[in-house]
């Protein structure tokens, strides 16, 4: 089993559904198998404009979300990226590793630059700075969502090109990304993945959400034609996306879900209700458990306590690879 484990979220708004089955369970379930730290990327954020007093709110709250969902500060290491200026750091040497060309190709970029007037440098330059996020802790494993695949291979092909250009100085990293929940659909159109920055509330489900909100959200989601519950991604896209989130929160086979509905004739409304109490009952005691360590003053401990763990393993590494490149070492004194 893998001994270092790093992943990191976005405090850009509320954490979803998608995020939950795609990312934060995963985090969760590694806890015990192996050295986990878990990054709040603040400055990724920073790549699209925010409200500063919002992005603050909402850095605090994905901390309390990460320990409502079961993150256990005494085994996982979770903290700020900008409360370690390695990242920062190690991220200009990546900037002048990557090729302009390798930048260009990235998909999620080009996603989020169409159609906007204004592009932001950093945005363009991102996946630098997630390399520096990944590499500055010898991470073996990088659970993640379908979506950051592409940052991964980029990131592995950065630290190979470091290491046989400069000598062996970074693990190279592997993704583990869910083969059932790695790609969570919007309920309103089963072709786009779940996203929090969606402008219909009704696309997503937020881990705040509460029992009324779920369950209205979910009689709204988008079903196919017919009647028959069938798990079959290709014909029945939006079913197949309830049935992934129905299948992931009861911990059954997502096959078996389907035929036991089709065994007792249900339709998609009697599915569409059980799924609601399957789902009402996972989120809610996590909505609950958040709303108490928000109020909280464990969380600012446990996020200072995390900083400073992290430094003590970026600081070294980022030592070695400044060495390694040839800038010359501060003299003390
Ligand atoms: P983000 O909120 O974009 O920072 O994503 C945080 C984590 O959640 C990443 O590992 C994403 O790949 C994952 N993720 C985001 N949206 C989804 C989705 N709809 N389905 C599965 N995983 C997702
Ligand atoms: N780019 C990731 C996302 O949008 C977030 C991220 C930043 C990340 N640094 C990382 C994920 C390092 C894994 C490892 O979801």
């Amino acid at each position: 089993m893998a001994s270092r484990v790093f992943s990191g979220v976005q405090p850009s708004g509320v954490v979803t559904l998608g995020n939950y089955l795609g990312a934060l369970r995963q985090f969760v379930a590694l806890q015990d198998q192996a050295d986990c730290l878990y990054c709040l990327v603040d400055l990724h954020a920073l790549t699209v404009p925010q409200d500063p007093a919002a992005l603050t709110a909402q850095t605090r709250q994905l901390a309390a979300v990460f320990l409502a969902v079961g993150l256990d500060p005494a085994r996982a290491t979770l903290f700020v990226q900008s409360h370690v200026p390695a990242h920062t750091q190690l991220a200009w040497i990546m900037e002048s590793l990557v090729h302009f060309g390798e930048l260009e190709r990235m998909t999620q970029f080009k996603d989020k630059a169409a159609g906007k007037a204004v592009v932001s440098a950093s945005l363009f330059t991102y996946p630098a700075l997630m390399a520096a996020d990944i590499l500055l802790y010898r991470t073996d494993l990088v659970p993640v969502g379908e979506d950051q695949k592409q940052h991964l291979e980029l990131t592995r092909d950065l630290a190979q090109r470091f290491n046989s250009r400069f000598g062996e100085t970074f693990t190279v990293p592997e993704p583990l990304i869910p083969k059932l929940g790695g790609r969570i659909m919007a309920l309103d159109d089963p072709t786009r993945k779940m996203s929090k920055s969606s402008a219909n509330p009704y696309s997503y489900i937020a881990l705040s959400d509460d029992p009324d909100l779920i369950a209205a959200k979910i009689r709204r989601a988008v079903t196919d034609s017919g009647r028959e519950i069938l798990y079959d991604p290709e014909h029945k896209p939006a079913l197949s996306n309830l049935l992934t989130i129905y299948a992931l929160l009861a911990e059954e086979p997502v096959e078996e879900v389907a035929a036991r509905f089709r065994a007792r004739g249900a339709g998609y409304g009697v599915f569409k209700q059980e799924l609601t109490d399957v789902v009402v009952a996972a989120l809610d005691p996590v909505r609950r458990r958040y709303l108490d360590i928000l109020e909280g003053a464990e969380l600012d401990r446990v996020l200072a306590a995390g900083a400073a763990r992290a430094r003590s393993l970026a600081e070294p590494m980022l030592a070695r690879v400044y060495e390694r490149v040839g800038l010359v070492p501060p003299v003390a004194g």
